[in-house]
Formats: structure tokens, C-alpha cells, sequence
């Protein structure tokens, strides 16, 4: 099945201290907003991109999917104040119906065999995520003191993408918006509503480029890739 890709656009980037929209710093000279276009832009499964951007760079970004041949956005929204606000604002320009995946523009390295499977675990099971198994061991820690050793092999780290029904993502982030509830991802949103959420076991390489050393692991992600 074909699906439509959400992606937030509309952040600023603060832990990246670039003093612009990171999403516009370049990796081999290409914007990492456009490294993560081409990775839908290339899957013959995605239909349709939906943006959400800053109004004020929305001028900008129709330049760069011109420059780049980037054809496959269908709608640019304007983003909101954090960041479901502006998945929320993709989802309402998107087709209601089908399979919607979520994903953040700042993660270009995401690859089209982890897309699909998402894909086709939610169409049979209506909500999965991209996750990775912790490497690390995870203590619960206040006021400096360790309270507790969370137990390792029940941990996962969780990424975009994130692909659901339709109507479960829909209802899901109406609820949220009614009830004043704001979540760190849309798995969250879509957990309150009762519903099973699907882990789909993604790569590290799926970086999320927050800080400046994320720019260095992406130039390594790039050259391997090339090899
Ligand atoms: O800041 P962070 O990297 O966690 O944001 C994840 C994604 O969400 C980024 O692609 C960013 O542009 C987007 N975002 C957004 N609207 C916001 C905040 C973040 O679209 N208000």
C-alpha cells in the first residue's frame, strides 16, 4: 500500500546552536532537510510529503524542492509552537484515509527497508514505531543519587518514523488537542487511547541531528554509504 509521509519542519534547532534552522545546514553540500525529501522522494511506496514549516522559511523551502527536484510534496502547512502542534497541522492537509507516517526532517538517514516494514505493520496492526534496543545501562537517578537499575532488556530507544492508520493517528491527536495533552511522540498520544503500538526494529545509523557532533557522525554515515 501506497502511504503519506508527515514531515515536521518547523522546529529551530536551539541544541544545535547554528543560529538558523539546522534543518538548512548542509551535509556533502545538500541541506539535511533535502537528504531526508530524497529518502521519500526515492521510495516508490510514498505518495504524497505533507510539510510543516516556519512561515517565515516556507519562501525558502519551495526553492530548495525546486532546486533539488523534489516533487512529491503535495502540501506545505504552517507549523505550530512545539512539535505535535506541527504534526497535528500535516495530518488536517493530508488524505484521510490510508496509511500516515510521521517523521522528523531532521533524521536523514532513515532507510527505505525500515519504511516499508513500518508500513506494513501498521496497516495490520494500525500503529508501529522505528526503535532500537538500548546499548547503554539506564539508571533512574534524583538528586544525583541513583534510585534504581532499570532492567536493560526491556528498554528500547524510540525514533521516527512512526506510521499508523489513519483514524487511529486522527483520533488520537484529536484527544490529545481536547485534553491539553502534549506527548514527546505521536506513539504517546496513540498508547492513551488504549491502542497497541508495534516496534519495528530500525539502525543506529538513524541519527536525529540535534548537536553539533551528529553533523560528524552524518559525514561518516554518508561516506560509508558511498563505499
Ligand atoms: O527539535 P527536534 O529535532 O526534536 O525536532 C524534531 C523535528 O520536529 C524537526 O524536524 C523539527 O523541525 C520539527 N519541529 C516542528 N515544529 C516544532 C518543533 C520541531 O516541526 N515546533
Amino acid at each position: 500500500m501506497l502511504y503519506t509521509v508527515l514531515l515536521p519542519a518547523a522546529g529551530s534547532g536551539k541544541r544545535m546552536g547554528a543560529g538558523q534552522n539546522k534543518l538548512f545546514l548542509e551535509l556533502r553540500k545538500i541541506p539535511i532537510l533535502i537528504h531526508t525529501l530524497r529518502a521519500f522522494e526515492q521510495d516508490p511506496k510514498c505518495h504524497q510529503i505533507v510539510l510543516a514549516v516556519k512561515k517565515e522559511e516556507q519562501a525558502f523551502i519551495e526553492e530548495l524542492l525546486v532546486k533539488h527536484r523534489i516533487s512529491k510534496v503535495a502540501a506545505i502547512t504552517e507549523g505550530g509552537a512545539e512539535r505535535q502542534h506541527s504534526v497535528y497541522a500535516c495530518l488536517k492537509a493530508s488524505p484521510t484515509n490510508g496509511i500516515v507516517l510521521v517523521h522528523d526532517a531532521a533524521r536523514p538517514f532513515i532507510r527505505q527497508e525500515v519504511i516499508h516494514r513500518l508500513v506494513q505493520t501498521a496497516e495490520e496492526f494500525g500503529a508501529a514505531v522505528a526503535a532500537v534496543r538500548a546499548k547503554d545501562t539506564v539508571k533512574k537517578v534524583e538528586n544525583g543519587i541513583i534510585q534504581e537499575t532499570v532492567d536493560r532488556e526491556s528498554l528500547w530507544i524510540i525514533q521516527t518514523p512512526q506510521a499508523f492508520r489513519y483514524d487511529v493517528l486522527e483520533k488520537a491527536e484529536r484527544m490529545a488537542e481536547k485534553e491539553g495533552f502534549l506527548g514527546t511522540d505521536e506513539a504517546m498520544l496513540v498508547e492513551r487511547q488504549g491502542e497497541q503500538v508495534h516496534i519495528v526494529e530500525s539502525t543506529y545509523d538513524n541519527l536525529k541531528m540535534t548537536t553539533q557532533e551528529d553533523l560528524l557522525f552524518g559525514e561518516v554515515i554518508l561516506t560509508k554509504r558511498e563505499q
